[in-house]
């Protein structure tokens, strides 16, 4: 397995991606990590990633000794390379030129990461992000590529199996990035590429066994692809030990509690509790507005419903959880500063504190991608695993202002309309979410001979990598005014609809 130490880069996750892809098991660090902790993960290489710091800068950061003396393969990425070059005897300066976005290297000697990728000769493509560069290499290393700004924009140490790229191979933008990462892992560390979720199926399903034993495991079962993914692996380990409880606060997309009952009840045969508690979500949320008091009061709420139902059950001895592994990693934690709240966030499963359960978490160790993939060696129909993310308040933080059945069902339908017309065009996979949103706003319209005066629905989608930053999708107009279309026609209570053309930031995803 490999080691990546994070230095800050914002596509740190990517490098593990890519890693992963070539089928090799790898995770993430911050580089300041306890160096035993560093070095017990036994790691058959190591990564260096990119990282916001200058090396010339006082107290920049650094990598633990232990990464140049364990007689391991060493890949420093950007920030990684200046760290690998200040730390083996190089010298590091601030570039006159620097260089961002894409660039353009020459391929001056031949390498092993290049099998099957560059020649000697060529001219190839690469994502540069940098404003320090060499200015000489440490000694022991062969400069393999330069560009205009970086006349060692790769340098290698055979011997030593060391090499640092100025460039990002983890982003899309370096055409052979992939490859080059693929070489790294398979050629250099001598890694099989044998990591894949049929595997990692198997060998979760022996940890969930041993974890469990004879102990009675609880789950909060959603809908959504993580819980749901969660509960079908557990099942698989310990069948009827597992007990999924389906909160349904009466907000989820039209005909999803259903499908949840249908596929995890009877397909699956999993023991389901379904607890119809709109009526209770709905009484509570009458007439609030605010947006924060809606989410607290779903969030108080689902713990106190789910609370009731673990403890007719006679209790439980552990709580799974679908929680990922973007979720567990550490930050570097020396580079960020505190954040403030925006939303608070509700997740459906959270450990309230008055129930001590241990936890059973088998999807810590994957990427949101890795677990739609488990889901379908799993059997998950491709309706759940590769469904769009959906927020734990549901509906509700998508009726703005108060919210009521009856909104409840008129935006049921429009979002359905919505997100039908986006599969028939084949573009739901190309759009990190897409919905319907209820305004509490009445305009006037005219159907046929007579007025209208009616709700407002706006429509939003957004493409993203994680949801922290999100653009707007570029429908055509025609597509556009097809969905609008139909939702006034078909939708009672819409007379009017709009499109959201706002990116995050500055707009968030959902509306509240
Ligand atoms: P925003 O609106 O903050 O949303 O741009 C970012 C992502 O988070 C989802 N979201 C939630 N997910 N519980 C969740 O599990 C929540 O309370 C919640 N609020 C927003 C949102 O759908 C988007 O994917």
């Amino acid at each position: 397995k490999i080691l990546i130490l994070d230095f800050g880069s914002q596509v740190t996750q990517l490098i593990a991606r890519r890693v992963r892809e070539s089928g090799v098991y790898c995770e993430i660090l911050p580089f300041n990590a306890d160096p035993a902790r560093i070095a017990a993960f036994g790691a058959s290489g190591i990564i260096l990633s990119g990282g916001p710091a200058s090396v010339a800068d006082e107290g920049s950061p650094r990598a633990p000794d232990y990464v140049f003396s364990a007689g391991v393969p060493v890949l420093g990425i950007c920030y990684g390379q200046m760290v690998m070059c200040a730390q083996l005897g190089g010298d590091v300066k601030g570039a006159e030129i620097r260089e961002f976005g894409r660039a353009y290297v020459d391929v001056v000697e031949d390498c092993t990461l290049f099998d099957g990728a560059w020649v000697k000769g060529a001219r190839e493509q690469v994502w540069m992000s940098h404003g320090d560069h060499i200015s000489a290499p440490p000694p022991g290393f062969r400069t393999v590529a330069v560009s205009e700004g970086a006349p060692f924009a790769m340098i290698a140490d055979d011997a030593r199996r060391f090499y640092g790229l100025m460039f990002h191979p983890e982003v899309v933008h370096t055409p052979h990035g992939a490859q080059l990462l693929r070489n790294f892992t398979h050629k250099v560390c001598g890694l099989a590429g044998d990591w894949t979720m049929a595997g990692f199926r198997q060998a979760e399903i022996a940890k969930i066994r041993a974890q469990v034993g004879t102990g009675k495991v609880i789950c909060g079962l959603s809908g959504g692809v993580d819980s749901s993914v969660a509960a079908a692996l557990i099942h698989e380990a310990i069948g009827d030990q597992l007990t999924c409880i389906f909160v349904d606060h009466g907000l989820l997309r039209g005909g999803e509690a259903e499908e949840v009952v249908r596929v995890f009840g009877e397909q699956f045969n999993i023991r389901l509790i379904h607890r119809d508690a709109s009526d209770l979500f709905l009484g509570q949320l009458a007439g609030v507005t605010d947006p924060e008091q809606k989410r607290k009061i779903i969030g108080r709420l689902f713990i106190e419903v789910f609370d009731e139902e673990a403890t007719k059950l006679g209790g439980a001895d552990f709580l799974a959880q679908g929680t990922l592994y973007p979720d567990v990693i550490e930050s570097v934690s020396a580079l960020g500063g505190p954040s403030v709240t925006i939303k608070s966030h509700h997740n459906v499963g959270g450990l309230p504190e008055f129930m001590k359960l241990k936890l059973v978490e088998p999807l810590r160790e994957l990427f949101k991608d890795e677990v739609r993939e488990l889901g379908r060696e799993l059997g998950l129909p491709e309706n759940i695993v590769g469904r769009h993310p959906f927020p734990g308040p549901g509906l509700a933080i998508r009726i703005l202002g108060a919210v009521n059945r009856p909104s409840v069902e008129i935006l049921q339908k429009a979002d359905a309309i919505y997100l039908e017309e986006i599969r028939a065009a084949g573009l739901y996979d190309a759009i990190w979410q897409a919905f319907a949103v209820l305004l509490p706003v009445k305009s006037v319209g005219v159907m046929g001979d007579g007025r209208t005066y009616d709700q407002v629905c706006a429509l939003r989608a957004v493409t993203s990598t994680d949801g922290m930053t999100a653009d707007i999708y570029p429908f055509d107009m025609g597509f556009l005014s097809r969905v609008s279309n139909r939702i006034v026609n078909e939708v009672r209570g819409i007379n009017r609809v709009t499109y959201d053309i706002t990116s995050k930031p500055p707009g968030t995803i959902e509306w509240e």
